[in-house]
């Protein structure tokens, strides 16, 4: 199917929001050894100002679940996109820790809010068939984000300007804004807020080949699923026999995709780096670039392979291959007299496990599971266990590093991942090929 140019345009908009998302979570890898220069840092100042982007995210979604049915979804995306212009701007212009500290934890509540609003904003706006593959956009776009962030490192490196380095983000911020700025309503929200003409002009103009008639038929859909949604402001909803193992599932499964330790990697790569015995801010910048750049190929791969392997076998595979690297990672950490090198290697394979698996898996599973009366707020459920659960290990990893060592850091990753394995086993539905609406059959519990 061919997508209008309108449309186009907003899946590019909506998709920079993810590169946004990784863009400004990626980019405090390579400023941070360049901060400890300027600034005296300990660890506990170093974790907090670094958890400061998932603290605020979990804000963030709770403010997007509240405002994207109040303001309407186009007025919370402006609202992201000017707070990522001031966010980037106060984090190159900071005076001290605690200056930096705030203005990470401004841009974590934008990157919380747009990581429900961008793919809400998506979905409702890509035509049924194309959906699937949009929505994916949104996840390699976060992936692409924290690969330029990488590169943006490794370019200003030998001029140590992490100022620069941090306050770049202002640039796709301000494209973000321009273009959130020009681009019209969800019409589902519309229809929501009685605005009906305006929903059926705003579908012409996204859909130029829909008839009229087609039009009005779309309209009276949205409005009957919203006739369904008093359920969905019902908490007590989620609770349901056949709803709460779904709630569950996600929930654990986002835990687990933090416990294994991926932010740890993505946020501290060159320390880590360092920890291994790679020497040289330039050539573990260097290496962090390499790890980025597996993070996008994977995920890549990742797309390709879901549909014809299935969710279940990816998963398991997935957490099979990551215990084993971060258990590898542990054991040369452990034994010193191994080179560096080793610990890269198992590095690299963890990435590539993640990125293919434990990566897009669980956003997949969030989009598909919940019933559509439920979904606002299972998003929402879901994400702020996935952010709550980031900040602990962005939080906690350099105080563990500096008292534990890495060798019972990486130990501990690789037995939430061996855990992983079993849960997996257990508890992970196969959803490849079966379309939503059975999906929901199959959830139909009387809800509310
Ligand atoms: C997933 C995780 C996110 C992580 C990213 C790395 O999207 O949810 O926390 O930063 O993968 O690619």
């Amino acid at each position: 199917m061919t997508l209008g140019s309108a449309l186009l345009r907003l899946i590019a908009l909506a998709a920079l929001f993810g590169f946004l998302f990784g863009f400004d979570e990626g980019i405090i890898a390579g400023a941070l050894p360049f901060i400890s220069t300027t600034f005296t840092v300990t660890p506990a100042s170093e974790g907090l100002m670094t958890a400061a982007v998932p603290l605020g995210a979990v804000l963030g979604v709770v403010l997007a679940a509240v405002y994207s049915d109040r303001l309407g979804r186009r007025r919370v995306l402006m609202l992201c996109a000017l707070v990522f212009v001031a966010g980037s701007i106060l984090s190159g212009a900071a005076d001290g820790m605690e200056m930096l500290t705030l203005s990470r934890l401004l841009l974590g509540i934008a990157i919380g809010a747009s990581s429900m609003a961008a793919p809400m904003f998506l979905a409702e706006l890509a035509p049924p068939a194309v959906r699937g593959a949009v929505v994916s956009a949104f996840q390699l776009m976060i992936t692409v984000g924290i690969l330029i962030s990488y590169l943006v490192s490794l370019g200003l490196a030998p001029f140590e300007q992490w100022r620069v380095m941090l306050a770049l983000g202002m640039v796709p911020a301000a494209v973000a804004l321009v273009g959130i700025l020009r681009s019209p309503e969800s019409p589902r929200w519309l229809v929501l807020r009685g605005r009906d003409d305006e929903a059926r002009a705003t579908i012409a103009k996204l859909e130029p080949t829909r008839s009229p008639v087609d039009i009005e038929h779309l309209v009276k859909e949205i409005r009957a699923n919203i006739a369904h949604t008093p359920d969905a402001a019902r908490w007590g909803a989620f609770l349901a026999p056949r709803v709460l193992p779904v709630v569950v599932f996600a929930m654990v499964l986002f835990f687990l995709q933090q416990l294994s330790g991926i932010n740890a990697v993505i946020y501290y790569a060159p320390k880590i780096m360092s920890e291994a015995g790679l020497p040289g801010v330039h050539a573990q910048l260097f290496a962090t670039v390499g790890i980025g750049t597996l993070n996008v190929a994977m995920t890549i791969v990742a797309m390709m392979v879901v549909d014809r392997m299935g969710r279940r076998p990816l998963l398991i595979g997935g957490f099979v291959g990551a215990a084993a690297s971060l258990a590898f990672i542990a054991y040369t950490f452990a034994t010193p007299e191994n080179d560096s090198i080793i610990a890269l290697a198992g590095l690299v394979a963890y990435i590539a496990f993640f990125a293919v698996s434990l990566g897009p898996l669980p956003w997949l599973y969030m989009s598909e599971l919940f019933p559509i009366r439920l979904k606002t707020r299972g998003m929402a459920l879901a994400a702020c266990a996935n952010w709550a659960m980031n900040f602990l290990v962005v939080f906690l990893f350099p105080v563990v590093l500096a008292g534990a060592g890495a060798a019972v850091t990486f130990g501990i990753f690789a037995a939430f991942c061996a855990f992983g394995v079993v849960f997996a086993y257990l508890m992970a539905p196969e959803t490849k090929g079966v379309s939503l609406e059975e999906i929901e059959r199959t959830l139909e519990a009387p809800v509310g």
